[in-house]
């Protein structure tokens, strides 16, 4: 059955009876954008830049790889392509006869195994999968050059946020449990069973961006493949962590997996009330800020802006996750009397790790007699007086991208933060935060 083509970009295809979301096009554009940056870093003098679309579907993203991100050979493969009237050989006529793609209809992991046995390796490999994201997330590391990237997606994010224990344990070899930043866990899940799985078969991963899109509730996570050996045990000990979460202020801190029974003496805040314990899941940035740079300025010079925007939050986010504050060159308040944290003393140990609601910050504020100021001088405040902090990209609604109350800042330490902007706002009273703002009982004192 021929439908009227589609338009996305600079191609056209036709989807038939596939599945088509228009809204899905920025999970498209930022892999383009990645293989774009990815390409130029490598320059022209070395070989072909070559794609495994493993899902194509219809096979947009091959179309886009080839026609919008300088690759000059994509191979397209999707289970179903020899079923009922698939589009997929239709759409890539004209590269298949100019020998720049060829089509298979196997399984995935199949293509990721042949690729391991013959030595002939991508640049980049894009699963765009289902669930958990096994068993992409392990084996489709054979497939991917040394260098290269691994595009990968899962899409339970009732499972990462703790709906599905025994799911979430499965995929990701960790215990999720519900935290209201339960979408920037579920991303820190599948970047650290990447990291874990490639470690596992003596590679060292790092993650390039990681994207929560919602409208189609997946995550979506760029890995780079650096090194052809697993990375040193003091790296894995550092970047995969538990992180707990204070069920009286919602404060979060890691706990590295040899102290898991210490878990409480570990917290950054004096309340003694429960903690809700996930992980281990990646603990580290989940951005590198210089490689969302470059994609935002490409994204930028292409007028993509959705993806600029997007990308700019991320850079944000990545230099709180770092630790080394944002756009006012402040850090973490680290060493000057805020406490100074579990980990290892590295840069990442102190940087933001998950995000906390406006809505919750609004609580607290709330209670001590305040009001939430808006959120570009919320962060101004929280930045001078010496904290990272920064928009979370999680939280965005992507179709409100201008409107601040959908936005979430990156905020560290719960009860020394509600002080500081008490006393930055005049406030007579501060209060140390109390989630159940029922309880009247708040250690409430004047100023
Ligand atoms: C989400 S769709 C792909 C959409 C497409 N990548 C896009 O951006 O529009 C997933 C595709 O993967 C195929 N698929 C599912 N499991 C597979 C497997 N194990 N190996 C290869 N293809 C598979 C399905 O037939 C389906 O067409
Ligand atoms: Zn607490």
């Amino acid at each position: 059955m021929l439908l009227p083509a589609i338009t996305e970009r600079s191609v056209s295809f036709q989807v038939g009876e596939l599945f088509y979301r228009p809204a899905s096009r920025i999970i498209r554009d930022l892999g383009v954008l990645a293989l774009a940056v990815y390409s130029a870093q490598r320059g022209s003098e070395s070989e072909s830049v070559r794609v495994l679309d493993a899902m194509s579907g219809s096979g947009v993203r091959s179309l886009r790889y080839l026609e919008e991100a300088r690759a000059e050979f994509v191979h397209a493969n999707d289970l179903m392509l020899n079923y009922g009237d698939h589009p997929l050989r239709r759409n890539l006529e004209p590269h298949l006869k100019a020998k720049r793609a060829v089509l298979t209809a196997q399984n995935a992991v199949d293509l990721y195994m042949e690729a391991h046995l013959s030595g002939e390796r991508y640049d980049l490999v894009d699963c765009d999968a289902f669930g958990t994201g096994q068993p992409h997330t392990a084996d489709a590391w054979w497939a991917v050059k040394h260098g290269g990237l691994l595009y990968l997606c899962a899409t339970d994010s009732l499972a990462t946020a703790g709906a599905n224990p025994a799911k979430a344990y499965v995929g990701y070899g960790a215990v999720a449990k519900y935290m209201p930043a339960c979408n920037e866990v579920g991303l820190r899940l599948l970047v650290g069973t990447s990291f874990r799985e490639a470690a596992a078969r003596g590679l060292h991963a790092q993650p390039l961006f990681a994207f929560f899109h919602r409208p189609s509730s997946s995550f979506r996570v760029m890995m780079r493949l650096r090194e052809l050996k697993a990375p040193k045990s003091t790296l894995v000990e550092r970047r995969l962590q538990h992180v707990a979460r204070c069920a009286e202020c919602g404060e979060h801190w890691r706990v590295p997996s040899t102290r898991l029974g210490e878990a409480h003496t570990l917290r950054r805040c004096e309340h003694t009330a429960d903690a809700s314990l996930a992980g281990p899941m990646w603990v580290g940035p989940i951005h590198d800020g210089e490689f969302v740079s470059d994609m935002a300025a490409e994204a930028a010079r292409r007028g993509w802006a959705e993806a600029a925007e997007l990308l700019g939050l991320m850079e944000a986010e990545a230099s709180a996750q770092e630790g080394s504050g944002v756009g006012s060159g402040v850090g973490s308040r680290v060493g000057s009397g805020v406490g100074s944290g579990v980990g290892s003393g590295e840069g990442d140990a102190h940087g933001a790790l998950l995000f906390y609601h406006l809505g919750e910050v609004q609580r607290s504020l709330a209670f001590a007699g305040l009001r939430l100021p808006p959120i570009d001088a919320l962060i101004k405040m929280l930045h001078g007086g010496g904290y990272t902090a920064a928009r979370s990209h999680t939280e965005k609604k992507a179709n409100e991208p201008l409107s601040p109350i959908c936005r979430t800042p990156f905020l560290p330490y719960p009860t020394d933060f509600i002080l500081f902007l008490s006393l930055s706002l005049g406030a007579h009273h501060i209060c140390k935060p109390r989630r159940n703002q029922h309880s009247r009982s708040s250690d409430c004192r004047r100023s």
